[in-house]
């Protein structure tokens, strides 16, 4: 089950990548080199860049796009009300990701708030939700005036530890939040079981892993509702917006009418001058048109990213001290919104992650830390000690919830991770091997790091 499907085609190219390598002298000790010499200095020392070229660019922009979007704002149907281009996309991202039914919001963070709603999260409840993510998977939750409760992580995976689920319920747990991050799918069949032992609702976070899949099906759609990001960073983007996916018709309509000002929708009981609680986080027009547009490359990239994914897999992991994330059990398909890995710095001379990842920018590879600490950042206390938090649970019950705040398995996965963003894996394979040879520089002189 862990292994990622490659087609022949992109097997054959990696294949022939890795052959070209043992060519050159493979294995690592030898990849320090650029144009048969080694690079001995390191370029944060003074010393030539392992990579002097340009990094593919993201969003790309599809001028065939162009005509549509131009009508469209000529006609004036900018709004999804007077318009056909919201419903299309809909339509078409429910058929890609395998699910009943899509509903397109404002953004990922909408599309959450919604989702949140719909499933009865309400003032003072509990929500779980995985720690090592962006910051908008739990402030919805805090938004929605519940309590978002940690569950650790695996640093392995990277993602939530479904062992750990069943510690932090309390009676007022009513939903659970995983969070594909990067892309890595969820062990989802462990998150029901333990969402169904428990009784909870599952919202899965899949704002970054657009066709990732989990034993052959794509993520979205394996919990009770699943929630999308388009934001410009994103594998598939349109500035902002988002989506909500799920195979329940009744709560698909609720979500409907949610998002829409309360207007009821579907089979929903229309009660004349009495609609229902609801926003307005529709998305727009242009939005759907830009991504109805991005949505005819997203597979074929996709398929690049896992091609070099899998290159840098089978080099990293003979560097010391270099670990990539593990596939969680279950995963088939991950879909590296960003490439991850952990950087372990005693191999490295102790070495700081903050000193390594400035090392490896100057040798021209663009890297970055991965999420910090965030079940310890002010924005929580905050929250914890407003007027409305204070009211909606008792001084026992916020002294426990910091008493148990403590996450070894994610401060460890703070404390190691490094990430390639997603463009980067859009190069090519020589591309890649720079990676490597990068980081096979830094390791061979980490002692001029100290
Ligand atoms: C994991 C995760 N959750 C939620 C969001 C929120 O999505 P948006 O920025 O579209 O509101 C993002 C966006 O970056 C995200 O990466």
């Amino acid at each position: 089950m862990k292994t990622q499907k490659l087609t022949r085609r992109q097997a054959i190219t990696i294949t022939s990548a890795g052959f070209a390598g043992a060519m050159l002298g493979f294995p690592f000790r030898s990849f320090g080199i650029k144009n048969g010499r080694q690079l001995k200095k390191l370029a944060i020392n003074g010393g030539e860049k392992v990579h002097t070229g340009s990094w593919p660019q993201w969003p790309y922009w599809d001028q065939s796009a162009e005509p549509g979007i131009i009508d469209m704002f000529r006609s004036g149907r900018w709004w999804r009300g007077g318009g056909e281009y919201v419903a299309e996309f809909e339509k078409k991202y429910a058929e890609l990701m395998g699910a009943k039914r899509c509903l397109a919001t404002a953004s990922g963070t909408t599309a959450l708030l919604t989702a949140l709603h719909v499933l009865g999260v309400d003032a003072g409840d509990e929500v779980l939700v995985s720690p090592f993510t962006f910051i908008a998977t739990y402030n919805v939750i805090f938004g929605s005036k519940a309590l978002p409760v940690f569950v650790d992580s695996d640093p392995e995976t990277f993602l939530i530890d479904p062992k750990k689920i069943g510690s932090r319920v309390t009676e007022r747990s009513v939903a659970i939040v995983p969070v594909h991050i990067y892309g890595l799918p969820v062990d989802m069949d462990s998150v029901n079981k333990a969402a169904k032992a428990h009784n909870l609702k599952v919202i899965e976070d899949a704002c970054q892993a657009w066709l990732a899949e989990y034993r052959g099906k794509r993520v979205g759609s394996l919990g009770d509702l699943g929630c999308f990001s388009f934001q410009n960073s994103k594998h598939l983007a349109s500035g902002e917006g988002g989506a909500i996916l799920g195979n329940d018709e009744d709560l698909m309509d609720r979500c409907n009418a949610y998002h829409n000002c309360g207007r009821p929708y579907g089979s929903m009981k229309k009660i004349p001058g009495n609609p229902y609680n609801g926003m307005n986080y529709r998305m727009q027009q242009s939005q759907a048109l830009i991504l109805m547009s991005q949505m005819k490359r997203i597979e074929k990239d996709n398929d690049v990213r896992l091609s070099n994914a899998l290159y840098l897999d089978k080099k990293l992991k003979e560097i010391p001290g270099i670990i990539p994330y593990k596939l969680a059990e279950g995963a088939t398909r991950a879909v590296y919104h960003l490439y991850p890995f952990r950087y372990i710095k005693e191999q490295f001379n102790n070495i700081p992650k903050g000193k390594f990842i400035a090392a490896l920018n100057a040798e021209g590879i663009p890297c970055s830390s991965g999420y910090g600490k965030q079940n310890n950042d002010g924005l929580i206390e905050e929250q914890l000690n407003s007027k409305g938090f204070k009211r909606l649970f008792s001084e026992a019950r916020l002294k426990q919830w910091r008493e148990e705040n403590v996450l070894p398995g994610n401060d460890q996965l703070c404390d190691q991770a490094v990430t390639f963003y997603q463009s980067i894996l859009l190069g090519s394979k020589s591309d890649m091997d720079d990676i490597v040879n990068a980081i096979v520089k830094i390791y061979e002189n980490r002692s001029s790091l100290v």
